[in-house]
């Protein structure tokens, strides 16, 4: 390539820590599986307006093209390699946040997962796909009492074969265009389906951005349960699934941004007063290091007042030590609201 490969004015991190001569050194490389780092940049060269616009196609992706992952890690997640990431799935017994329900709609936890013998998403093959969505069946099989549950394939619903009443609330739809440029897409909804336990309290979306986003979800503001229902899960699906994972990254994801504990812990919180001094709320927000999503997800508006509220930093940091800085963050957050 001889242009610039990304747009002056894109303020993604790729671009900021890919020069030209960068990617000459390292447009050659390739891992075991054939990923690219011309591939793993299309997204952030496709969408400019991204804000970090790269994507890893394998487990090995991150020390292949390490010298650009490396600087991007570390400034989104605030980590130094010299740095240890440490997982700790200890439950917590937090009270409440929101015991009168005025505020809390709903509180959802999440973690990715890949598994260290296939291609990520972005690089892997219709046949592979399929092939692991079987072995994830499998294992999701053995989870017993409320955590056992069932598997609509993607392919199916839209088949209309298989259309249980409500199911639209817990499956995931085709990519945006960032994970469409990485080729995330790819046979869309082919080898893709939604695990669900019978209370709908626990959720698997299998080969989305990531193999498996596994999530626990309830109507309550109640972290704690919440959260032990994941580590349940997460106990039993560890012990049959080889999940990809490094010592010093974690958990190792498509998106360098869900590296670590690949946890997102949040909650739907309607805040009428503090919608109307968004300053207030954008400074608790960064004190207590939360992150503000849309109403229906990663990069869409706040509708009628109801704000995602969640942890902002997935590395460096356990599993237990976000839920207990979400349930002082939200705690402050509420106290603001009642206060103004
Ligand atoms: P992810 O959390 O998987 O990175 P998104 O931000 O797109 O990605 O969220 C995925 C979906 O989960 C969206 O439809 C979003 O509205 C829903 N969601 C997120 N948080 C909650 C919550 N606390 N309660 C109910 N649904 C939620
Ligand atoms: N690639 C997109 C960007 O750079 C999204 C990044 C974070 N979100 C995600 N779902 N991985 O803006």
């Amino acid at each position: 390539m001889t242009t610039a490969l990304f747009s002056e004015t894109s303020p993604s991190l790729v671009k900021k820590y890919l020069p030209q001569n960068l990617f000459k050194s390292l447009e050659h490389n390739t891992t075991d599986s054939g990923f690219t780092l011309e591939k793993a940049i299309r997204s952030g060269i496709k969408n400019p307006d991204s804000s970090i616009g790269i994507y890893a196609g394998d487990a090995e992706s991150y020390q292949v093209f390490s010298p650009v992952f490396d600087p991007i890690i570390s400034e989104y997640h605030g980590f130094s390699k010299d740095q240890n990431h440490v997982s700790d799935f200890t439950t917590t017994n937090l009270p409440l946040i929101d015991p009168g329900g005025n505020y809390i709609l709903s509180t959802r936890i999440r973690v990715a997962r890949n598994l260290k013998s296939f291609c990520f998403p972005a690089h892997i093959s219709l046949s592979d796909r399929k092939d692991l969505e079987g072995i994830i069946i499998n294992a999701l099989n053995s989870l017993k009492d409320d955590l056992a549950g069932r598997y609509l394939s993607l392919a199916d619903i839209e088949k209309n074969e298989d259309r249980p009443a409500g199911i639209e609330t817990l499956l995931f739809e085709k990519g945006d265009r960032f994970q469409d440029a990485a080729g995330i897409n790819s046979d869309f909804p082919e080898g893709r389906g939604v695990f669900y336990s019978s209370d709908r309290q626990f959720i698997v979306w299998i080969n989305e951005e990531d193999h498996l986003r596994i999530m626990s979800l309830e109507t309550t503001s109640d972290l704690s349960s919440t959260y032990s229902r994941l580590c349940r899960a997460l106990q039993t699906l560890g012990e049959r699934l080889d999940f990809a994972h490094d010592k010093t990254y974690g958990y190792l994801t498509s998106c360098p941004t869900n590296l670590g504990t690949a946890m997102r812990a949040g909650v739907h919180i309607r805040l009428e007063k503090l919608d109307q001094k968004k300053e207030v709320l954008n400074r608790l927000a960064k004190d207590y290091h939360l992150q503000i999503r849309g109403t229906r997800g990663e990069k869409t508006k706040i509708e009628d007042s109801v704000f995602d509220i969640s942890n902002a930093k997935r590395l460096g940091i356990s599993e237990t030590a976000i839920i207990r800085n979400l349930h002082k963050g939200l705690s402050a957050i509420i106290k603001a609201e009642k206060n103004l």
